[in-house]
């Protein structure tokens, strides 16, 4: 046995023989750890089950656990490249306990694994106990045979471990290999201890305390171990040799990247090559676990890995960007162990490619600048903070890549100038925005932002975190506490609350801690980088400093994720069916529906968004992943990706992409690509069903598309059946019937409206009622007809005058129409042997008069008017009569 693959199986297979639960290592980022940066101990993902807090199907454990030690309190950047054993990336083997086992099983485990298993020569093995532990001493000496001047004593810290200042903790007993006299080094506790002869190759923790706080040490529930061994030195020992970087899987990384710059890894490469394959394991694991550069907290640590790797590719002449290259390489060694390399490799590598094509520009003339500003300085030397300064803010540097830079000369950084500098800037930037008006309102926000740092945003990856409280404003002034009832704004280091942007809502949620509990009814982006939770305190206390258990509703969140990426389906869907001047103009994704204005001059028919919704529900069906990756604007658009004109983008931008377009000139090809920040569903199949309810208009060439997806548009499906089937029931009929069911019914009614509007004015005409002059009449040889009809409609009301032009023969006719409301319309008709002497006009007027009304018009021989007055029917029609006969 000897390749780290077979290590690794080996170790993880020997604890499954004995009863131990083999499971898959946790993310580099902790979820359930707040104060820490990466994950960095095997036990990291264990330490509720420690202490109790959570259970968990099994009380042994195993795992090769992925780690990063750079940033934070354990840094080993600084080292890699000069030294045997550093890496920032390293994979940690352990066993785990959880008051299952204690001592004595934990070290027959480890001494049968090491000298059976692997085949160690006991005799190249010692141990160390912790001064106190006598119980230990006794046990390597039963059950390893190790002679007294084997275990030795250690009384200090180094044989007590603890996680950090808090958390689980106990006495160590480690196993050291020695490499032989040909090395230099004393054994543990001896004056030659920091030799390279004796090697610390696994690390045993009796686990019995947790440290609560710095003064308090309180019992574990039970005595449980915790074991730690470093797979790249066990590997190095195993592969008979001493520097971990001669192991199979680094010269597999070393040899691909010799391969790709032409240069050998030899006197003053050596350390290049060696940098180069660190950093990209930490690198591209970073990357896989949804770490991505940038310039603050764990996305910063990434930037420096990455540019200090990346000014050693340079040192071996590479002009063009070479870690992405070397990738491939890295994942025939790891992709089978930890197969989230292989379902990120093109987000890994097009962010390596991004990294080093944007920093490739001003690293070579920061470089010269570095050369300048140092020419005159020698060994033992520093270089000031303000030059410092200058190739951080302005190449892009961080402090350690110059430093790095300067090591081989032994010339230093002034980092306090540094310090003092990059104070000197941040108080320039805060007199800019220390203004008046709104912006002073929003002063505390900047402040708080300026003190602890923009929040981190874990919500991409998951919808639950802990962090530590930083801030709590109550109306508008920061605060120590909050109590029951009060509403407060809180701002923590980390969390998975999606703050409100892009038009998708912000999350809501719960808070809890040991002694409090708030209700998140809103998250909101402020300061340029907060997440603020808007919060009611509904239990007990919050304080700044508590840690902090963060859950997003994630019924309310998924319903914003399907929504979110269904404006992305609906935006390319409406671009296909009515042309590419369709923009987006606005969007609102709330949990129940989403609404997307685009820009389109005129109203979209029902076919044209029947044909939108049919697509977007195309893609649904097509299941297919929705993949993010982080570019630069300038490629994302050369891409094809959509973005919003007049939007700010920063330097790297997050492109969404989803679906395979089925035809037109991008068959193949990825359906939808915009740039986005929001959450999204993992695959299209998530959304489930996009439902569009319809359109409508928002202003001058601005139309609104609203939808709802998932259960929602479910819902919605059904109640539209519910209806159709009550109406079916209601009319006796199936519903598919119903169509030609109604269409029938609507003839019909259309027949018999007109049947009765025929029988109505037969019976108007026939026997209405008159007014005190009677229908009929003659005045001064003049026949007079005149009628108050009851029901009969305005419009009506001509034809029956021209019925009854007819039927005098010579004459005038007076039709009053009474409506069901009381008000009265008039029509006066004069025949055309008359028209010289009446005028129709004049008499509809005095009709009018009558009714409560005024004016009227027509022409001489037919005229109009109407009233409110419908109770004067009668007077008006005596008022006519009287007029004929003056
Ligand atoms: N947690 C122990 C360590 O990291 C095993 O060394």
């Amino acid at each position: 046995m000897s390749g780290v693959n077979e290590i690794r199986s080996t170790f993880l297979d020997y604890f499954r023989k004995n009863g131990h639960e083999v499971v898959s290592s946790s993310p580099l980022v902790p979820r359930n750890d707040p104060t820490l940066m990466f994950t960095n101990a095997g036990m990291v993902q264990f330490k509720n089950v420690f202490t109790g807090l959570e259970k968990r199907p099994y009380t042994t454990a195993t795992t090769a656990q992925k780690c990063v030690r750079a940033g934070g309190k354990h840094n080993d950047l600084d080292n890699v490249g000069y030294t045997a054993r550093h890496h920032t990336f390293f994979e940690m083997l352990g066993n785990f306990s959880f008051g299952d086992y204690f001592k004595a099983n934990a070290i027959e485990l480890a001494w049968n694994l090491i000298t059976k298993e692997f085949g160690l020569d006991a005799k190249r093995l010692l141990v160390t106990v912790y001064h106190t532990d006598d119980e230990a001493f006794d046990l390597w000496k039963k059950i390893a045979g190790l002679s007294d001047d084997r275990i030795i004593r250690i009384p200090t810290s180094d044989n007590f471990w603890a996680m950090g200042d808090t958390g689980p903790c106990g006495p160590c007993s480690e196993i050291f290999y020695d490499h032989g006299d040909h090395i230099w080094g004393g054994p543990p506790g001896s004056p030659e201890e920091d030799g390279d002869r004796f090697i610390e190759i696994w690390n045993l923790v009796f686990m019995q305390y947790e440290q609560v706080t710095k003064e308090e040490r309180i019992d574990l529930p039970r005595p449980s171990i915790d074991t730690g061994m470093g797979l790249e030195r066990v590997a190095a020992v195993l592969q008979g040799q001493h520097d971990n970087y001669d192991i199979d899987l680094f010269r597999a990384l070393i040899s691909a990247s010799e391969e790709a710059t032409g240069i050998k890894a030899e006197g003053e490469h050596r350390g290049s090559h060696r940098v180069i394959a660190d950093h990209l394991r930490s690198s591209a694991f970073l990357i896989a676990d949804g770490v991505l550069p940038s310039n603050e907290g764990r996305g910063y640590v990434l930037r420096r890995i990455m540019r200090r790797a990346m000014r050693h590719a340079q040192l071996l002449g590479a002009r063009d960007p070479l870690l992405w290259k070397l990738l491939p390489a890295l994942i025939q060694q790891m992709g089978r162990a930890y197969p989230e390399l292989v379902r990120a490799e093109s987000l890994i590598s097009e962010t390596l490619k991004l990294e080093e094509n944007r920093f490739r520009k001003t690293l070579e003339r920061g470089l010269s600048l570095l050369s300048d500003a140092t020419n005159t300085l020698h060994k033992g030397d520093m270089l000031d903070g303000e030059t410092a300064f200058k190739l951080y803010d302005t190449y892009g540097f961080p402090l350690d890549l110059t430093q790095d830079a300067l090591r081989a000369r032994e010339i230093g950084v002034d980092i306090s100038g540094f310090t003092d500098a990059m104070q000197r800037q941040k108080a320039e930037a805060r007199s800019h925005w220390t203004g008046s008006g709104d912006k002073a309102t929003e002063t505390i926000w900047f402040e708080l932002r300026e003190k602890h740092g923009a929040t981190e945003f874990l919500g991409y990856d998951t919808e639950t975190a802990e962090g530590v409280v930083q801030a709590i404003v109550r109306d508008g002034k920061a605060v120590d506490s909050a109590s029951a009832g009060e509403q407060v704004q809180v701002v923590v280091n980390q969390t998975p609350f999606y703050g409100e942007s892009g038009g998708q809502m912000g999350d809501t949620g719960l808070i809890s801690t040991d002694n409090g509990m708030l209700n998140v009814s809103d998250t909101q982006k402020k300061g340029e980088g907060l997440f603020v939770h808007i919060a009611t305190v509904t239990e007990g206390t919050l304080k700044v400093g508590d840690a902090v258990a963060l859950t997003v509703d994630h019924v309310r969140r998924s319903r914003l994720r399907s929504n979110h990426s269904a404006t992305h389906l609906l935006h390319e869907a409406l671009r296909e069916v009515l042309g590419t001047h369709v923009a987006q103009k606005g969007s609102l994704v709330a949990p129940e529906r989403l609404r997307f204005d685009v820009s389109h001059p005129k109203p979209m028919s029902a076919e044209e968004l029947q044909k939108v919704e049919d697509m977007a529900n195309a893609i649904i069906l097509q299941n297919a992943p929705v993949t993010t990756r982080l570019m630069s604007v300038d490629d994302a658009i050369a891409e094809g990706a959509m973005a919003l004109f007049g939007e700010k983008y920063g330097d790297e931008v997050r492109v969404v992409a989803m679906g395979k377009a089925i035809e037109g000139p991008k068959a193949g090809k990825p359906y939808s690509v915009e740039l986005c920040g929001g959450t999204h569903v993992n695959a299209t199949g998530d959304i489930g069903l996009v439902r569009v309810l319809g359109e409508s208009a928002v202003g001058a060439g601005v139309r609104r598309v609203e939808a709802v997806t998932g259960e929602a548009a479910r819902a919605y499906l059904a109640e539209q059946d519910e209806r159709v089937k009550t109406l079916a029931g209601a009319l006796k009929v199936q519903p598919a019937e119903l169509v030609s069911r109604v269409e029938a019914l609507i003839d019909e009614r259309r027949k018999l409206e007109k049947e009765l509007a025929d029988a109505k004015r037969r019976l108007a005409m026939g026997g209405g009622q008159g007014g005190s002059a009677g229908d009929f009449k003659e005045i001064g040889g003049i026949r007079f007809m005149g009628k108050a009809l009851n029901g009969i409609d305005a419009k009506d009301l001509k034809g029956l005058a021209d019925e009854g032009k007819a039927s005098l023969g010579s004459g005038v006719v007076t039709l009053i129409g009474v409506s069901d409301d009381g008000k009265a319309s008039a029509v006066v008709a004069v025949t055309p042997d008359l028209v010289d002497r009446f005028s129709a006009v004049d008499l509809v007027r005095i009709a009018s008069v009558a009714l409560g009304g005024k004016g009227g018009g027509g022409r001489p021989d037919m005229a109009q008017a109407g009233g409110p007055d419908g109770a004067k029917a009668s007077e008006a029609l005596d008022a006519v009569a009287a007029a004929l006969g003056a």
